[in-house]
């Protein structure tokens, strides 16, 4: 029995990186898709795995646009039945000393990482409530927990976003909906793929690299994996959580001690 077998799966942010690897990941167990992003699926990390894309309903607008989210929710509702799974995915990285930031930029970042989990949750709930069922999974960061410099914005919004799924674990667990979310490390999709091309940043993107205890970045289909755990009914009992998905970044330091021991 595939693990999302007869679920339908409402993914944000599904035309690239970890939203597209969950999407596709949610296919292969069974479910169907509606991806949901501002460009059509079939972006650049789908066509580089050379798989044929799975069966999905495609809704194309901005997670900041109420009228439009609510509009999606309603289509998806039309076209598959039901949404059991909402994964909220869309987001954008930006930020920098705030001194230095822009009204305008801060904004930018806290709508679509923030407000955008919002609408979505704010349109897909009344759905979810009516079945007495369903699971919500939420892209918060390792810079949701920690600090990191020069973060501001984004780990505002990724902070801001743990305690919001906290909050509605809360309020819906007694009605059946469970409400998690996923701290990703840094991850090789496009939105790190920025970082990585700077070649002035090589000796900073090494850094970070190296601050993964498990000594690399992850991988989109590695964060995948974690939500389809907690999309499915494997994780009945899960809510309320945010779990890191980092190779040991939010493990702790390490300052090369372990090879003074002699365990490297
Ligand atoms: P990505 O840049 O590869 O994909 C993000 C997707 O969101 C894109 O397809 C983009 O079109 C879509 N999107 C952006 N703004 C939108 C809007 N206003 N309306 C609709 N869609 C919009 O990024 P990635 O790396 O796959 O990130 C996915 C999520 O995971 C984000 O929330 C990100 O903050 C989070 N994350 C990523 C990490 C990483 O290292 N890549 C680490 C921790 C969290």
């Amino acid at each position: 029995m595939r693990r999302l077998a007869g679920k339908v799966a409402l993914v944000t942010g599904a035309a690239s990186g970890i939203g597209a690897a969950c999407a596709r990941r949610f296919a292969e167990e069974g479910a169907s898709v509606a991806a949901f992003d501002l460009a059509a699926p079939g972006g650049p990390l789908w066509q580089a795995t050379g798989e044929a894309a799975p069966a999905v309903h495609v809704e194309l607008g901005d997670v900041r646009d109420d009228a439009r989210v609510a509009e999606a929710v309603a289509a998806v509702r039309a076209k598959l039945g039901r949404v059991d799974v909402l994964l909220n995915a869309a987001g954008v990285a930006g930020g920098g000393p705030v001194h230095l930031i822009e009204p305008a930029e801060w904004d930018r970042v806290l709508d679509v990482n923030l407000r955008g989990t919002f609408l979505f949750s704010r349109h897909v709930l009344p759905v979810m409530l009516a079945q007495g069922s369903g699971s919500i999974v939420n892209l918060a960061s390792v810079e949701g927990i920690e600090g990191f410099e020069g973060g501001s914005a984004y780990n505002a919004s990724k902070g801001a976003v743990m305690i919001l799924t906290r909050n509605m674990a809360i309020d819906y667990g007694r009605r059946g909906i469970r409400v998690n979310a996923i701290c990703p490390g840094f991850i090789e999709t496009p939105m790190l793929q920025g970082l990585l091309d700077n070649e002035a940043l090589t000796g900073v993107a090494d850094a970070i690299r190296e601050a993964h205890q498990l000594g690399r970045f992850g991988r989109a289909d590695e964060v995948a994996n974690a939500a389809l755990f907690l999309a499915s009914d494997e994780a009945s009992f899960v809510t309320g959580v945010a779990l890191p998905v980092d190779g040991g970044y939010t493990a702790g330091h390490r300052f090369g001690i372990a090879r003074l021991m002699g365990l490297e």
